[in-house]
């Protein structure tokens, strides 16, 4: 797409006694932050209001002009076209992507899908299109799930010396490493790279820093180090080649 915007899951239970993996649910203050995304996103990644509550079953679907060109961009238009009172409407869609971690599904909660708020008159609208994917699941810690680093080093320190020495190698025991995270999100990148619509994916830090320096173009032995704040959706605009413009958005 044109258009990515990531953000880590709202504060987890388990970010506050800093233990890492798990499956642990939300704290007050990321169901917070998840309520606030439930609002941000119809505001920020589509332009929907909702004023007549009309499902798009109401409407009739009408054949996709294929040179018709967005009269705001000037691109080929994408999407379904349908009529609302003898008026043609784009639905274009925009799409979620969760992990299968309570923590992101939970975050994810209270965005409004699918968006089909139309009030007639045409127009271009979005409709959010969820999907959960155990490839954007955090790294996986093996033995170690659900261990604070201190009681890594404390307990394994050995293990914990070789990650430094190697953090994008280095597998934890029965568990992953950066350049198996890079291997299970390759497919979802060929993915992302081929739609045209807007993209929101709620998901880890270590899968967002993969994810967030292949996009920006950072060189992969550095994404281990990369900091991807909670609380944050980083937007991305893209050019699927070398051009990138990113903007945060930081909830408080
Ligand atoms: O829980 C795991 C963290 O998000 C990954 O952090 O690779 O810096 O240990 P780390």
């Amino acid at each position: 797409p044109r258009t990515v915007y990531v953000s880590r899951h709202g504060q987890s239970q388990y970010n506050v006694c800093q233990k890492i993996g798990g499956n642990p649910g939300l704290t007050a203050s990321g169901e917070r932050f998840a309520r606030w995304l439930g609002s941000w996103v119809p505001a920020h990644i589509w332009p929907a209001k909702n004023e007549t509550g009309r499902s798009v079953t109401d409407f009739e679907e009408l054949d996709a002009d294929d040179e018709a060109l967005d009269p705001h961009t000037a691109r080929p238009l994408f999407g379904r076209v349908f009529s609302v009172d003898d008026t043609p409407v784009i639905i274009r869609p925009a799409r979620l992507w969760t992990s299968t971690l309570k923590r992101t599904i939970d975050t994810a909660r209270h965005i409004p899908h699918p968006v089909l708020e139309l009030r007639g008159g045409g127009g271009v609208w979005h409709q959010m299109l969820p999907r959960v994917y155990r490839n954007l699941d955090e790294l996986f810690a093996g033995d170690y799930e659900g261990m604070t680093y201190k009681e890594i080093e404390a307990n394994f320190g050995g293990e914990s010396i070789l990650r430094k020495r190697d953090k994008l190698g280095y597998r934890y025991p029965r568990g992953e490493s950066y350049l198996d995270l890079i291997a299970r999100l390759d497919p979802l990148m060929h993915e992302l790279e081929s739609y045209a619509e807007p993209l929101l994916i709620v998901s880890h830090q270590a899968t967002l820093r993969i994810l967030y320096a292949y996009l920006v173009g950072i060189p992969r032995a550095e994404a281990p180090k990369i900091e991807i704040p909670l609380h944050t959706i980083i937007k991305i605009e893209w050019d699927g080649w070398q051009s990138f413009n990113e903007t945060r958005f930081h909830f408080d």
